[in-house]
């Protein structure tokens, strides 16, 4: 090929290649796969090997990660990056309203509303539509130039798109800001990849983030998934961008990946009611969020404004009732989990968080406690979210007043006295060996009754303790065999109360294998793990007969759980337990895989459907021979979806094209 035409073939496999990021990145759609597109930018290089001088600085090739820098040099922001006022309450907003309404009299404000990531700030700078620099906010003034190490992200495009309407962007000085965020999913995955090859963890999505684009080694920056969200468009001329809604626009226009939940409102109330709205919604977002960005639409009326301190008076952050607060430790006392795990827990003075009372919190491990220095009778910072169990950050040293005391570890289970030992598999825990241990039992047969297991109605902490008690009960095979005479004999029972619960334990003697296996308890297998191994083996028989390497090549198990797994089913205990509940009639119910219909279809199912539980969907989609997947991949042939699904999966099925139905679309496949 002569210069001429390589120089046209590179222009065309440079478009194309960034209308492939642009689709893949801005509007959530593949227009070819990874593979072709990768394959095209292996021409590209080739093409640029043999005429350099024909690389332009906006070529995907040019992503490349560069050596070890030096160092970060400090440039000074052309305006200010600034930091907004938190407010956390409809009538703080209102009271914000009404001061910038006494500030600019006559005007008619409306508010552009955003979700507030929690990542890494950054600016970037466009020169005539190519990319010159990244910088970190820094100061608010002065930030680093972090360019070599933000170039390796995807999200962010080397040059501007041309679109109609938006060219402009394309001459002079363009500068975006956003944030630069680590999805959850990915920060999972970091996590347990480190802690399978023994590298400290990392605290949580915003500082590895952080960390990534403030570390040296561009390479590195490049193998962690980092995504970029922009949220603002500065000109020099601030006319070219008369609304924050224009700016959102044009961003998508000019290639950037903006939050698509972003929308103005005409006054505050509504405003309020989309905080509302995205309050549980967020959590099922890629990335974390604590609140919202509120702005004055207008930006002459914002620029208007003026600047307070660091803020901007025409802008607010609304957060989210604080997932932290501060309390005192009153005592650790020792709790023994139904693997035998004896977790130390602090008993605090009790604390309202993220809107219910906190009396209890985890320390993890002995290991966890003496590295954070936490002591009896110390104040403490306590963090909840969501459904997760509280956690204590970190001690309040600055506060001791002498009356401190370090926590020792028993030596023996608080429980039964059985002395307390720590195994190789995980070496930061001690357990409690002892198989009979009463809090184990109690724990266990909570567990195998759980919404996410058996799902026992009825079956709750109050009433297991006082089976237990009556010693009418040792394990959960036992529950098959309660009857209604024996349970009026207790004062927790009523005759209706009686038969209620023993009617709901037997409608449970042939779960489905996923729910069966996670209500055993097995160590490190969680249900997204049970549904797994319940695909892939579908009989309990073949998934005790399976070794470590057989479980090992399931998708989602790694060494660890398939070791866990194997060492329960050697157990003779467990073995025993097993024979139990066979004796007593109840198994997992086999679906046995016929070469139905369906078969080799994969579906996956996100959301609530309305007519049919998922066990059901799951078993009948396995009885006409198809397959039932947890979550959606290259070979899934429908997701469908129910009522709230989940996000990420239907933007992975976007990214594949994989059909997406809903459930009266399902029900005819299933039917028809
Ligand atoms: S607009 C004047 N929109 O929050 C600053 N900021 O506390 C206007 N942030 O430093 C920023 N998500 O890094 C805006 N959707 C969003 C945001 C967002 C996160 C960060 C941003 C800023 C900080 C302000």
């Amino acid at each position: 090929m002569d210069k001429i035409q390589a120089s046209k073939r590179i222009d065309k496999l440079r478009q194309t290649i960034n209308d492939y990021r642009y689709h893949y990145h801005v509007l959530n759609e593949s227009i070819m796969s990874e593979e072709a597109a990768d394959s095209l930018k292996h021409e590209l290089a080739q093409l640029e090997a043999l005429y350099p001088d024909l690389i332009q600085p906006d070529s995907p090739t040019q992503r490349v990660a560069g050596s070890i820098l030096p160092g970060f040099e400090s440039v000074e922001h052309r305006t200010r990056m600034l930091s907004l006022n938190d407010v956390f309450s409809l009538e703080e907003m209102q009271t914000w309203v009404e001061r910038i309404s006494k500030l600019a009299p006559d005007q008619e404000l409306t508010f552009f509303t955003d979700i507030k990531m929690d990542g890494l700030a950054c600016e970037l700078i466009y020169q005539d539509g190519i990319l010159q620099r990244g910088l970190t906010r820094g100061d608010g003034f002065v930030g680093e130039d972090v360019t070599a190490n933000i170039r390796t992200i995807e999200s962010i495009p080397l040059s501007l798109r041309s679109a109609p309407g938006y060219t402009q962007f394309l001459n002079g000085l363009t500068e975006v800001r956003g944030e630069i965020v680590m999805y959850k999913l990915d920060f999972e995955k970091l996590n347990q990849q480190r802690a399978t090859t023994g590298l400290a963890l990392f605290a949580n999505p915003r500082n590895t983030a952080a960390g990534t684009i403030r570390q040296l080694n561009p390479h590195l920056v490049g193998e962690r998934a980092l995504h970029f969200r922009a949220y603002d468009l500065l000109r020099e001329d601030s006319s070219d961008v008369p609304t924050n809604d224009f700016a959102y626009r044009s961003l998508a226009n000019l290639g950037f990946g903006v939050n698509k939940m972003a929308q103005v409102f005409l006054n505050i109330n509504d405003v309020f009611s989309f905080a509302r709205e995205w309050e549980n919604k967020r959590l099922d977002l890629q990335f974390n969020t604590d609140g919202l960005v509120i702005k004055i639409n207008d930006r002459q009326i914002f620029d208007l404004l003026g600047v307070i301190g660091k803020a901007p008076r025409g802008a607010i952050a609304f957060k989210y009732a604080a997932e932290q607060a501060t309390t005192k430790i009153k005592d650790i006392i020792v709790s023994i989990g139904r693997t035998g795990s004896a977790t130390p827990v602090a008993v605090l003075d009790p604390v309202i968080i993220a809107g219910s009372k906190v009396q209890m919190a985890t320390l993890h491990n002995e290991g966890e406690i003496k590295r954070k220095d936490i002591r009896i009778n110390d104040s403490v910072i306590v963090h909840k979210a969501g459904d997760i169990i509280p956690e204590v950050v970190q001690s309040l040293p600055q506060l001791r007043l002498g009356l401190e005391k370090e926590f020792v570890m028993p030596t023996n289970c608080p429980e039964c006295g059985t002395r307390l030992v720590k195994q190789k598999i995980d070496e930061a825990i001690w357990r409690c060996p002892n198989k009979n241990c009463p809090s184990r039992t109690w724990k266990q047969i909570q567990h195998f009754a759980s919404k996410e297991a058996l799902d026992i109605e009825g079956l709750g902490e109050k009433n297991v303790i006082a089976l237990l008690d009556a010693q009418l009960i040792n394990d959960p095979a036992d529950l098959y065999s309660l009857s209604i005479d024996q349970l009026k004999n207790l004062d927790r029972f009523a005759d209706i109360s009686a038969s209620k619960l023993v009617e709901a334990i037997n409608q449970k003697r042939n779960p489905s294998l996923a729910r069966f296996v996670y209500g055993l308890g097995i160590r490190n297998v969680g249900v997204q793990t049970a549904i797994d191994l319940a695909n892939s083996f579908n009989t309990l028989e073949a998934l005790i007969q399976a070794n470590a390497d057989d479980l090992a090549r399931v998708d989602g198990v790694g060494q660890v759980v398939a070791e866990a797994i194997v060492e329960y089913f050697a157990e003779p205990i467990n073995i025993q337990l097993l024979q139990k509940f066979k004796d007593a009639g109840v198994w997992p119910k086999i679906v046995t895989k016929t070469n139905g219909k369906l078969s080799g279809v994969n579906f996956v199912i996100s959301g609530t459907l309305n007519n049919i539980s998922r066990d059901e969907a799951a078993d009948a989609i396995r009885m006409l021979g198809g397959t039932f997947q947890s979550s959606v991949g290259k070979d899934t042939n429908y997701l469908v979806i129910g009522e709230k699904p989940g996000s990420s999966k239907i933007a992975k099925a976007k990214l594949l094209k994989t059909p997406i139905i809903d459930e009266t679309n399902f029900l005819h496949i299933l039917t028809n």
